[in-house]
């Protein structure tokens, strides 16, 4: 439940003028109206308003995934505003590649850059003489990913674009702080929204587990709420963050610090899952019984006796343990069966499952602490 103690001051960016893009739902939209809450003015844009956007922003209808796009709608919104103090770069998408990284086309990964880097470079470079004249005071906020730190293969373009964006940012913290203007990136973890909702669902299908699994290794106990991101915006938009520039700061739950302590099955549960699941193994290897990729060579360290190859085994070993943590009633067999059918090759959908093994124990982890 999100919960707030102090109502916002409203007049703390009372004549700041604020450019939000992809203010229309989600994070997006928490964030413009936590800036219209302390007293700013603000206009957003993307490719189309929907019921969550706020009333009071300006909306300017627009695509920011091309130069052209957000070079008509940054001359448009400094044509409104007259100006600009506050830019955030929010907009973004994420599309899965349940079959690994190899299963990115081409265009796909230019697009994502596009979106997820290149419109928050395109948007500052466009709104720089702007915010110079502002002078001292200007702030910039980009919206970055956790997925940039902890980048599951399914996502590499996204996550590889973010982890641009926040190599990006922090040289241009240091080129403008001389000039006042500080630039800061936040890192949010897993936030409901329906684009992240969108997303989740596909991984939660994939591996046929409840929705609620993909957010179950949260130390804080809930998923974030937009409103939670659009807090941290207001912070570091406003004075109170004056001395703060060039940090990326995780708002996340306490998901990240933790997920890389976690361990490897232990040598006794390989073995007695392997023994337990030659069915499934063998099934899953087989060329009828697989869509993906053929199976890879055995592995002869990890299974001599059986001559069975490593990935599934280890799927099934890291799917019994999320099946253990999280309690919940959940078929490793039909899991582990339904992430390969999807094209996954052994190793990837091995890679899955420790995904999920990592936020069920991270769980179970603070559990017992508590
Ligand atoms: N929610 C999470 O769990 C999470 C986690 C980590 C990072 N983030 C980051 O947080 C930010 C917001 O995410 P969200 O979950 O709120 O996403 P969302 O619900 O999908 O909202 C994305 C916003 O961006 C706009 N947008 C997308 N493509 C656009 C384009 N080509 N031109 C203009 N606007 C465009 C969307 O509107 P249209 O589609 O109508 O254009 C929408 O307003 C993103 O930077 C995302 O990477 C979110």
């Amino acid at each position: 439940m999100f919960r707030t103690s102090t109502s916002p001051d409203t007049t703390e960016f009372a004549g700041k003028r604020a450019i939000v893009t992809g203010g229309t739902r989600g994070i997006g939209a928490a964030i413009v109206q936590r800036l219209l809450d302390g007293g700013a003015t603000v206009v957003t844009t993307a490719r189309n308003a929907s019921d969550e956007t706020p009333k009071a922003a300006t909306f300017i209808r627009g695509d920011i995934g091309t130069l052209a796009g957000v070079q008509a709608f940054t001359a448009a919104a400094l044509d409104e505003l007259g100006g600009v103090d506050i830019v955030v770069n929010n907009a973004a998408a994420a599309r899965a590649h349940i079959g690994g990284i190899s299963s990115i086309p081409d265009d796909e990964w230019t697009d994502a850059l596009d979106l997820n880097y290149l419109s928050a470079v395109r948007v500052n470079n466009a709104l720089l003489p702007a915010l110079r004249e502002a002078g001292p005071g200007s702030v910039i906020v980009n919206i970055s990913s956790g997925a940039a730190l902890t980048p599951a293969p399914p996502l590499a373009h996204y996550a590889a674009a973010k982890a641009a964006l926040n190599t990006y940012s922090k040289a241009l913290a240091s080129e403008l702080a001389p000039a006042g203007i500080r630039v800061t990136t936040i890192i949010p973890g897993n936030v409901l929204t329906p684009g992240a909702d969108a997303l989740r669902q596909k991984f939660a299908d994939a591996m046929d587990v409840p929705l609620a699994a993909t957010t179950a290794g949260i130390p804080l106990g809930r998923p974030g709420d937009p409103r939670d991101i659009a807090e941290a915006v207001a912070y570091l938009a406003s004075d109170r963050a004056q001395w703060v520039t060039g940090v990326s700061l995780t708002v996340d739950g306490g998901e990240l610090p933790v997920i890389q302590l976690l361990p490897e099955p232990s040598r006794h549960e390989s073995r007695r899952i392997r023994s337990n699941s030659s069915t499934l193994v063998s099934a899953t290897n087989s060329p009828s019984g697989c869509r993906g990729p053929a199976p890879e060579a055995p592995d002869p360290r990890r299974s001599p006796a059986h001559g069975q190859t490593p990935g599934p085994v280890s799927a099934v070993v890291a799917f019994q343990r999320v099946r253990r943590a999280v309690g919940a009633g959940v078929d490793a067999e039909r899991a582990v069966g339904r992430v390969h059918e999807l094209g996954a090759s052994p190793r990837e959908t091995t890679r899955w499952f420790r995904f999920a093994l990592w936020t069920a124990l991270v769980r179970k982890w603070h559990a017992i602490r508590l």
